[in-house]
């Protein structure tokens, strides 16, 4: 099917950055229709093209849009969600970077649809320089008419605000983005059922919306094409619309951000992206690194769509496509992938404040040489005890990767922990990717005083 480019069609135009620039290849032409249009319709439009969140989650947009209250008179507010934490994902990075305009007009018809007031993009803090970009085009869009009091003399008042995150990835869950954005610490909130959706009781109690920046991105391309000319792209998949950017990364030659249609198989996206370096296919994480691994039998008839990555048992996440080739060794694969979950825990839920940690613990000591066999069992004992009791969905993510590198690689565990040492121990091309000899994420008294005489 080959790389289908819709949000990143212009980004390789030198200035595209630039209003005159993006006005030139159509830009705010979306805008100018949306404003002469009945809010709602907008919203139908979402409906009919079928977008679902491009955060993770694949929630479908349009409920969202349509949950905000429309006959109150409380202050609404539009998020957009560009933290982008999930390792392995760097898409909204080129969006915000080459084409912030795309991004801000998303926000800006967003804003007019759903009555808001206010919208804040919400930048993950190592992005300083995507967060200059979008400053930029916010200025121009206020020096153009296209934000501030009376938007294109429609009548509608709309502001946009950066606001830049600290580096947390629990502050891209999105009851911890807000707390954030509030000046609250970064830790989640409750959920509904036992609280209040985002759209009724958000940031500052106010009905708000929030959507991942590549969601928002597709909306100028929805309302200047139809929702249904969207819909019709992915119509061969079940039940997803549209283009996806994947962020391809790990073995292969030509690692970046590849968009393409629903529908397309996963091997065609490695081709894309130069196919695999290095040696034979071991697998494919496909949506950023808290999604199950796919070993390479399973990605040979792999199509990218929501409900067809999942009936393979991992899915599209935020598209963070992560390539392994034979060479790698999953175990420390896996320490290095909790290692990373274990510092990103917030601390509020035991669970998952604890579990994370001791998961960590446990792939240490299998590293040094000192594992036992029924840490293999208990490293799955621990997923389980995480997965689905967790506060919020940080500790499921913490937990998928493990339970599916140990339940697709097992002997791997095994034979580290037979022989104290990695299968690819004297593989020079695995060597490249061990760390340095004695690296240790945790001083290991902080363990011992934590959970007692575990380590040997
Ligand atoms: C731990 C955690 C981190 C998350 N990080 C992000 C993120 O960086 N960017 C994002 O868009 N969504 C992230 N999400 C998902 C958001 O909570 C939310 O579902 C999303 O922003 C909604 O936008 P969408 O419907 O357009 O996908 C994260 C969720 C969790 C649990
Ligand atoms: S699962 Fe619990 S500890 Fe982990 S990030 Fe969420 S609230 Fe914090």
């Amino acid at each position: 099917m080959g790389e289908y480019r819709l949000l990143l069609k212009h980004v390789d135009v030198p200035d595209y950055d630039d209003i005159r620039v993006y006005e030139q290849y159509g830009g705010y032409q979306a805008l100018r229709k949306a404003l002469s249009m009945e809010r709602q319709a907008i919203i139908e439009e979402v409906k009919k093209s079928g977008l679902r969140g491009r955060g993770g989650a694949g929630f479908p947009a349009w409920i969202k849009w349509n949950g905000l209250p429309k006959d109150d008179d409380k202050p609404h507010y539009v998020i957009c969600n560009s933290d982008e934490g999930e390792p392995g994902t760097f898409k909204d990075f080129e969006l915000m970077y080459k084409a912030p305009h795309q991004l801000v007009e998303g926000m800006i018809i967003a804003g007019y649809a759903v009555r808001a007031q206010r919208g804040y993009i919400y930048i993950r803090g190592e992005y300083v320089e995507c967060a200059r970009k979008v400053r930029k085009a916010i200025d121009q869009a206020y020096a153009a008419g296209y934000l501030g009091k009376n938007i294109l003399g429609s009548g509608f008042d709309y502001d946009l605000y950066i606001h830049m995150g600290a580096g947390s990835y629990e502050c891209g869950e999105e009851s911890a983005l807000m707390s954030s954005l509030m000046g609250e610490r970064g830790q989640p909130r409750l959920k509904f059922p036992h609280a209040p959706l985002p759209t009724i009781a958000g940031v500052w109690n106010c009905p708000t919306l929030i959507n991942n920046c590549e969601s928002l991105s597709c909306v100028p391309h929805i309302i200047n094409n139809g929702g249904e000319w969207y819909a019709q792209l992915g119509a061969s998949t079940k039940n997803s619309r549209g283009t996806k950017i994947f962020s391809v990364s790990g073995h292969v030659n030509k690692p970046g951000n590849y968009e393409i249609e629903f529908g397309t198989p996963l091997m065609e996206l490695i081709e894309m992206a130069g196919g695999v370096r290095g040696g034979k296919l071991k697998g494919i994480i496909p949506g950023g690194s808290s999604m199950p691994i796919l070993p390479a039998e399973k990605c040979e008839d792999a199509i990218i769509g929501y409900e067809e990555l999942m009936e393979k048992g991992s899915m599209v996440g935020s598209g963070g496509c992560m390539v392994l080739n034979e060479h790698t060794c999953i175990v420390h694969f896996a320490w290095r992938t909790a290692e990373f979950y274990a510092h990103e825990s917030c601390g509020k839920c035991t669970p998952c404040r604890e579990g994370t940690r001791w998961m960590v613990q446990i792939l240490e000591r299998i590293l040094q040489g000192k594992g036992r066999m029924e840490d293999i069992d208990l490293l799955l004992e621990i997923c389980d005890q995480i997965d689905g009791r967790s506060f919020c969905a940080l500790g499921d993510a913490a937990a998928w990767p493990i339970r599916a590198f140990i339940k697709n690689f097992r002997h791997e565990f095994e034979y580290f922990v037979q022989h104290g040492r990695s299968m690819y121990a004297d593989n020079p091309e695995s060597q490249k990717m061990f760390p340095p000899k004695g690296y240790q994420r945790y001083n290991p008294m902080r363990y011992e005083y934590t959970f007692g005489s575990v380590r040997k």
